[in-house]
C-alpha cells in the first residue's frame, strides 16, 4: 500500500499570511497549510493504551445488562416467563417496557423505534427485556432462560413484497425533470431492467456499549459510544423523564462508527441508563458481536427498476428509475437515506429529462440505518451499471460514454434538483487518471491477454465519483467549539464532533494550533462531551471536520486577536498594530520600523493572564447558502462537491467465480488538504470498505427472517489479503473553491464509492467470455457465486440472471 509522504505533495506545507487571516494576504503567494502529522492517537492505537468505553476502570458496584431478543419475525408476544432468569446467580433485576418511566422509543426521527418492545416483536432480534446481573457473563447465561409464548403474525421479509403491498414508512420520494416518458418513447436506443444491490454490516470493530452511572439529584451520566452524543443525551432524558441538563454524555474515541452508531447507539444508551436508574448502579451495556449483529440495523440494500434512453454516441436522453430500500422495521434515518439515493443517481452525470423515485419499504427485519455514503452509494451505482450497459450495446468504451455524459462546466450542469454544478473538476481528474494509470494501453493489453486465456480473464473499468457535502437537512450543518489556553502556553480544544479513528481530532488540533502559531504537540483535543458543547450534530454526512474545524478556527482566531491586542505594545507598537502581529512558530512577533521583535508564546500568555485577558473562548459555524424543500426534493442542499475517479483491473477464474484485484489507481479531490496522510488512509479504507460490500459481504435472511450472517465465520469483510498488490492513491491538491477550513474537502465517506470501478471490472471480465456481445446480468455483491451466475448466463446468451434482467429497445 501507499506510504503517504511528502513526496505526493505538490508543495511543502508552509504557513501561510492568507490562511492566517492577515492582511497583507494578496501580495504573498498562496500556499495554504498541509501537513502528514500522525493522528493524535497513533501511539496509544499500536501500544494498545487508547482508552475506549470498555477500558475504562469501572466503579465499585457496577453491574451488567443483556438484551433478551425476539426469536420471532412477527408476533404478539403472549408471556414470558422470567423464573429460571431470576434464578440465575448474580441476577439482579429483569427490566421491560413496563418499566421505563418516560417514553419508549429510540427513534431519530418519527417515534417508531421502542426500546424494549411492547406486546408486538417486528424482527428477530429485536429486544424484549434486560436482565441485569453483577458480571456479563452472568447477565447474558440468565437472558436466555427466559421462556417466551408468541403468537405468531405474518411477516414481509422481501423489499418487493412490501413495496407491491404499499408497506411504506414514508410516502415515496418523487423527483420528475422534463418529459421522461416522450423522451423514452423518442429515444434512439433504451434499455430497462431490473437489479439489485445488497446492505452492508458496519463492523466496526468496537461494537456498541455504553456506560451509565446514576449522579445526584437524578441526573445520569453516560460514556456512549456514538457518533451523536446530544442525540443520546435526548434520548436518554426522554426515556428517563429528565431536562437535557441532568444528562451528561461523553465519549474519547470509537473504535469505528461507520454511520452504525449515528442513531444506532440509542437503544443501549437507554437500556443502560434505564437499568441504572432502576437499581441506582452503575450499569455497562456491551452486547456481544453476534447480539449488536442481530440487533442493530445496516445498509439498506436495493432493489431497482429502471429505464434509459439514449442516442447513438452513447449520450443520455432520459433516465426513469424506481429505487426500493429496505427500511427494515421501523423508520431511523431511512428518509433522509433514500433522499440522499435520489440525489446522487446523477453521479458525475447530466441526464437530461429524468424520473427518479424511492421508496423506503418497511419489512420484518433489523431497521436499516446510516453507512458510510448515506443512501449515496446505492443512488450512484445504479447511474455506473447503466452507463456500463450503454457503453456495451453500442460497442463503446465504457470511459467515452461516460466522458461524454459528464456534467458540464458551464451548461449541462444542473442536478435533477436544481443545484448547479458550479465546481465540476470531473473531466480534469480523470483526464490525470487516464495518463498516470496507463488506461488505454492497458486496456489493449488485457484484450490481447483474453484472447489468449480462455478460463482466466481480466477486466478494467474507470469510475467517477461526486459526492454532495452537507447534512441534507440543512439546521444539521452547524457546529459549537471551545478553546481553552491555559497559562502554560498549553492549548485544548473541544468541539462537537466525535472521534471514530477518521482523524477529526487531529484535524482539528491542526487547525487551532495552525491558526495560533503553536506546535502540533502544544494542541490536545478533549473527548467530545455534551456538557462542554451543546446541541451537536452527529458526526456524519464526512462534515466533521468542516464543521468543527471551522468552529475551532472561529474560537482560536478570537483569541488571536485578544492576545494580538495586548501583544502590540509588547512588541514596540502601537495599538493599531494589533492586525499586523503574526502568530507562528511558538512565537508572536511584529515586524516594525526598528526590525523585528518577538516573544514566545508561552511567555505572551502568561502575561496576558496577569493583564487579565480571556485566555479561551467559544466558536461557532454554520455552513451558508444551504436550503432543501424535502416535498419538491429541490433546492441547495450541498456546499461543494467532492470529486474523485478510480481505476481498477481484476483477473476473474470464470471456472469457480473466484477473482483478484490486480491494481487499482485512485484519485481523490481533497481541496487543500489539512492532512495528506490521513485523507490517504480515509481514501484506501473507505475504498476497501466499499470493496467488501460490492463483492463480498452478503447479508442473509433466512425463511424465517432470521439473519444467518452475523459473525464473521458467515459475513466476509474484506482483510489485507483482498487489497491489490498495486495500490496507487494520490490526492487531487486544488484548494477549495468555496471557503472550507483551509480549503479543505471532506474525505469520510465519498471513497466508498471508488471500487464502483471494481465492480464493473469484474462485469468486463466477464462480458469478455462472449466477446462484449451479451451484457452480463451480474449483481451486487459480486460473490463468487454471482460472477457464476453470470458467466453462465452469457454464455448462454442470455441477459437474466437471479435478481438482475436488461433488455434493449431500439427505435423502430
Ligand atoms: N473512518 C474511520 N476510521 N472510522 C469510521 O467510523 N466513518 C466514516 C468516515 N470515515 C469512519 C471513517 C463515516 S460514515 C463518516 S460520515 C465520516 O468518517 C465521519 O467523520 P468526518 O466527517 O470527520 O470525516
Ligand atoms: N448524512 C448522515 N446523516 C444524516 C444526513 C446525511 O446526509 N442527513 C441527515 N442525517
Ligand atoms: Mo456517516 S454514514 O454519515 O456516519
Amino acid at each position: 500500500m501507499n506510504q503517504p509522504q511528502e513526496a505526493l505533495l505538490p508543495a511543502p506545507p508552509e504557513i501561510s499570511p492568507e490562511s492566517a487571516g492577515m492582511p497583507d494576504a494578496a501580495t504573498k503567494p498562496r500556499v495554504l497549510y498541509s501537513r502528514s502529522e500522525a493522528h493524535e492517537s497513533a501511539h496509544l492505537h499500536v501500544s494498545g493504551s487508547a482508552t475506549y468505553v470498555d477500558d475504562m476502570p469501572e466503579l465499585a458496584g457496577t453491574l451488567h445488562a443483556a438484551i433478551g431478543m425476539s426469536a420471532k419475525a412477527h408476533a404478539r408476544i403472549l408471556a414470558i416467563d422470567f423464573t429460571e432468569v431470576q434464578a440465575m446467580p448474580g441476577v439482579v433485576g429483569v427490566l421491560q417496557a413496563g418499566d421505563i418511566p418516560g417514553s419508549n422509543d429510540c427513534g431519530p426521527i418519527l417515534h417508531d423505534d421502542p426500546i424494549l418492545a411492547d406486546g408486538v416483536v417486528k424482527f428477530v432480534g429485536q429486544p424484549m427485556f434486560a436482565v441485569v446481573a453483577t458480571s456479563q457473563e452472568a447477565a447474558r447465561r440468565a437472558a436466555r432462560k427466559a421462556r417466551v409464548e408468541y403468537e405468531e403474525l405474518p411477516a414481509v421479509l422481501d423489499i418487493r413484497a412490501a413495496k407491491a403491498a404499499g408497506e411504506l414508512v414514508v410516502p415515496p420520494l418523487v423527483l420528475v425533470r422534463g418529459s421522461p416518458e416522450e423522451k423514452l418513447a423518442s429515444a434512439p436506443h433504451v434499455l430497462r431492467g431490473t437489479w439489485s444491490v445488497g446492505g452492508q454490516e458496519q463492523f466496526y470493530l468496537e461494537g456498541q456499549i455504553s456506560y451509565a452511572v446514576p449522579r445526584e439529584d437524578g441526573c445520569m451520566q453516560l460514556w456512549c459510544s456514538t457518533q451523536h452524543p446530544t442525540e443520546m443525551q435526548h434520548l436518554v432524558a426522554h426515556c428517563l423523564q429528565l431536562a437535557s441538563n441532568q444528562v451528561v454524555v461523553e465519549i474519547r474515541r470509537m473504535g469505528g462508527g461507520f454511520g452504525g452508531k449515528e442513531s444506532q447507539s440509542g437503544i443501549f444508551a437507554c437500556i443502560a441508563a434505564l437499568a441504572a436508574r432502576r437499581f441506582g448502579r452503575p450499569v455497562k451495556l456491551r452486547p456481544d458481536r453476534d447480539d449488536d449483529m442481530m440487533i442493530t440495523g445496516k445498509r439498506h440494500d436495493f432493489v431497482y427498476d429502471y429505464a434509459v434512453g439514449f442516442d447513438d454516441t452513447g449520450r443520455i436522453l432520459a433516465a426513469k428509475v424506481e429505487m426500493a430500500a429496505r427500511a427494515g422495521f421501523s423508520t431511523d434515518l431511512t428518509p433522509p437515506v433514500i433522499t440522499r439515493a435520489v440525489c446522487h443517481f446523477d453521479n458525475a452525470y447530466y441526464l437530461g429529462d429524468a424520473d427518479i423515485r424511492a421508496f423506503g419499504c418497511r419489512t420484518h427485519t433489523q431497521s436499516n440505518t446510516a453507512f458510510r455514503g448515506f443512501g449515496g452509494p446505492q443512488g450512484a451505482i445504479m447511474m455506473e451499471y447503466i452507463i456500463d450497459s450503454i457503453a456495451r450495446q453500442l460497442g463503446m468504451d465504457a470511459l467515452a460514454v461516460r466522458r461524454i455524459n459528464f456534467y458540464g462546466t458551464t451548461e449541462r450542469n444542473v442536478t435533477p434538483y436544481l443545484q448547479v454544478v458550479r465546481d465540476n473538476i470531473i473531466g480534469e481528474m480523470v483526464d490525470e487518471l487516464v495518463a498516470t494509470s496507463d488506461y488505454h494501453a492497458r486496456r489493449a493489453a488485457i484484450a490481447r491477454f483474453n484472447a489468449g486465456s480462455p478460463v482466466l480473464k481480466k477486466g478494467l473499468a474507470l469510475t467517477p465519483v461526486k459526492f454532495g457535502i452537507s447534512f441534507n437537512v440543512p439546521h444539521f450543518n452547524q457546529a459549537g467549539a471551545l478553546v481553552h489556553v491555559y497559562t502554560d502556553g498549553s492549548v485544548l480544544v473541544s468541539h462537537g464532533g466525535t472521534e471514530m479513528g477518521q482523524g477529526l481530532n487531529t484535524k482539528v488540533a491542526q487547525v487551532v494550533a495552525h491558526t495560533l502559531g503553536v506546535p502540533l504537540a502544544q494542541v490536545r483535543a478533549s473527548a467530545a462531551d455534551t456538557s462542554k458543547v451543546a446541541n451537536t450534530s452527529a458526526t456524519a454526512a464526512s462534515t466533521g471536520s468542516d464543521l468543527n474545524g471551522k468552529a475551532a478556527e472561529d474560537a482560536a482566531r478570537q483569541i488571536r486577536a485578544r492576545l494580538a491586542a495586548f501583544a502590540a505594545p509588547l512588541l514596540g507598537g502601537a495599538a493599531e498594530d494589533a492586525a499586523r502581529v503574526r502568530f507562528a512558530d511558538g512565537a508572536v512577533a511584529l515586524h516594525g520600523a526598528q526590525g523585528a521583535c518577538s516573544l514566545p508564546f508561552a511567555d505572551v500568555v502568561a502575561q496576558a493572564y496577569l493583564a487579565r485577558v480571556q485566555l479561551w473562548s467559544d466558536g461557532f459555524y454554520a455552513t451558508p447558502g444551504l436550503h432543501w424543500d424535502a416535498r419538491t426534493l429541490t433546492g441547495n442542499p450541498f456546499y461543494y462537491y467532492a470529486y474523485a475517479a478510480g481505476v481498477s483491473e481484476v483477473l476473474v477464474d470464470t471456472l469457480t467465480g473466484e477473482w483478484r484485484l490486480l491494481r487499482t489507481d485512485l484519485l481523490y479531490d481533497a481541496g487543500n488538504s489539512i492532512n495528506p496522510a490521513i485523507d490517504i488512509g480515509q481514501v484506501e479504507g473507505g475504498f476497501i470498505q466499499g470493496m467488501g460490500w460490492l463483492t463480498s459481504e452478503e447479508l442473509v435472511w433466512n425463511r424465517e427472517g432470521r439473519l444467518t450472517t452475523h459473525a464473521p465465520s458467515t459475513y466476509k469483510i474484506p482483510a489485507i489479503h483482498d487489497c491489490p498488490a498495486e495500490f496507487r492513491t494520490r490526492l487531487f491538491q486544488r484548494p477549495n473553491p468555496q471557503e472550507t477550513v483551509l480549503r479543505s474537502k471532506a474525505t469520510g465517506e465519498p471513497p466508498l464509492l471508488l471500487p464502483f470501478s471494481v465492480l464493473m471490472a469484474l462485469r468486463d471480465a466477464v462480458s469478455s467470455v462472449g466477446g462484449h456481445r451479451v451484457q452480463p446480468p451480474l449483481r451486487a455483491p459480486a460473490t463468487p457465486e454471482a460472477i457464476l451466475d453470470a458467466v453462465d448466463a452469457v454464455r448462454a446468451g442470455v441477459t437474466e440472471a437471479p435478481g438482475v434482467t436488461l433488455h434493449y429497445e431500439r427505435l423502430a
